[in-house]
């Protein structure tokens, strides 16, 4: 069986790299190709080096665009990439651009299309990563479901039977595969930060970064937090910022970086107080190192995170902000346990769905 894993987008090269280890284990034919959605040494590169993930076969180099634009670059750099490598499945993670890309450059070809996290909802339309999930999921032919309540999701859609596999959330997996590193490193130290007495911040979503109105509450919100806050930035974040000239103000009080590699990214996090975040990834990763996760959004399509005690929503308001910040430091936190299947066999389960498809 000829697989075919593409990706595009940082939170991608995470999903990806235990399921290329486990094809290669298994000794399974298979070609990675990068839509090169993302470019940048720190957003792309510096993950393949920590993930010890393989060059990708390909690199498409479609950079940044309008979303039309990028999908469409993408299906075609990878229409071709299909014809003259012609796979016997394609997998497809997350629910970005490049995701969608492949999904719908597969289809079309009449290839089969794997989806890992598949079922994901947050039931928000504005959001571009909702309408990839849900196009994605129309057109798969393998569901892989990271919990329980996406396979709800998906039922609710008339996707169900054989073909939807609860296999568990791969991220998670990466994140217990590569925590002895994560421990032996002490970025947070060289940032001069104490651990257990910071937050960490995460915010790039396209309905924060570009509604000023929001920006402006999340900057005002973490200005006058009482905990000392780091904050790396996504370059779409520090560019609303530059516009908005924000960031000199925001830097007096607030600890701004580059994006940080996976593992420094990770260090940051297990040592934290809390984290204030609109990325899905950083939830679950959240949930799983035990540290408390404030998500700074209306909806969240990670709602076992929530339902397991790990995550709170807040609303975009500088008061609630800074009350929801007041809280975790003051009071006491209940612990939680790691969800079912967020284990070290989630590629294993993968990889038997994907195999099964050959019956
Ligand atoms: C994308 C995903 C989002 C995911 C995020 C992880 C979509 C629709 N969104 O958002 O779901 O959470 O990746 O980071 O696919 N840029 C650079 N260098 C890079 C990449 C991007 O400077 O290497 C800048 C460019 O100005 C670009 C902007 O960031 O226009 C946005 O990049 P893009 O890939 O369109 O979306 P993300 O915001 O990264």
């Amino acid at each position: 069986m000829n697989v075919t894993c593409v990706v595009g987008a940082r939170p991608n090269f995470v999903k990806i790299s235990p399921i290329i280890a486990e094809l290669h284990n298994r000794c399974m034919a298979h070609r990675l190709v990068h839509t090169g959605q993302h470019y940048d040494f720190e957003m792309s590169a510096s993950f393949f080096a920590d993930l010890d993930l393989p060059k990708p076969d390909v690199d498409l180099g479609i950079g940044s665009g309008t979303h039309a634009v990028q999908t469409g670059m993408a299906m075609m750099g990878l229409e071709e990439e299909f014809e003259a490598n012609r796979p016997d499945v394609v997998v497809v993670v997350g629910d970005v651009n490049s995701t969608l890309a492949a999904a719908l450059a597969a289809v079309k070809l009449h290839i089969p299309v794997a989806h890992v996290e598949a079922g994901y909802r947050s039931g928000d339309f504005s959001m571009p990563e909702e309408v990839n999930r849900l196009v994605v999921d129309q057109i798969s032919q393998l569901l892989l479901a990271p919990t329980p309540d996406a396979v709800v999701n998906l039922a609710k859609e008339g996707v169900e039977g054989d073909h939807v596999v609860f296999v568990g959330n791969v991220m998670a997996e990466t994140l217990l595969r590569h925590l002895h590193k994560v421990k032996a490193r002490a970025k947070y130290a060289e940032l001069g930060l104490t651990a257990g007495e910071y937050a960490l911040a995460t915010i790039h979503r396209a309905e924060n970064t570009d509604d000023e109105c929001r920006l402006r509450a999340i900057c005002e919100g973490f200005h006058y937090s009482s905990v000392p806050i780091v904050w790396p930035l996504h370059p779409r974040t520090r560019k609303k910022l530059e516009e908005l000239k924000l960031i000199s103000e925001l830097a007096s009080r607030v600890t701004l970086t580059e994006p940080m590699p996976y593992l420094d990214l990770l260090n940051v996090m297990a040592n934290a107080r809390m984290v204030l975040t609109d990325s899905g990834g950083v939830q679950e990763e959240s949930c799983m190192l035990g540290v408390p996760c404030l998500t700074l959004r209306d909806n969240t399509e990670r709602k076992l995170t929530v339902d397991v005690g790990a995550n709170r929503l807040v609303p975009v308001d500088r008061r609630e902000i800074i009350a929801a910040i007041e809280r975790i430091k003051n009071g006491k936190y209940p612990s939680w346990s790691a969800p079912e299947n967020w284990d070290i066999e989630v590629s294993a389960r993968i990889v038997d769905a994907l195999a099964s498809l050959q019956g």
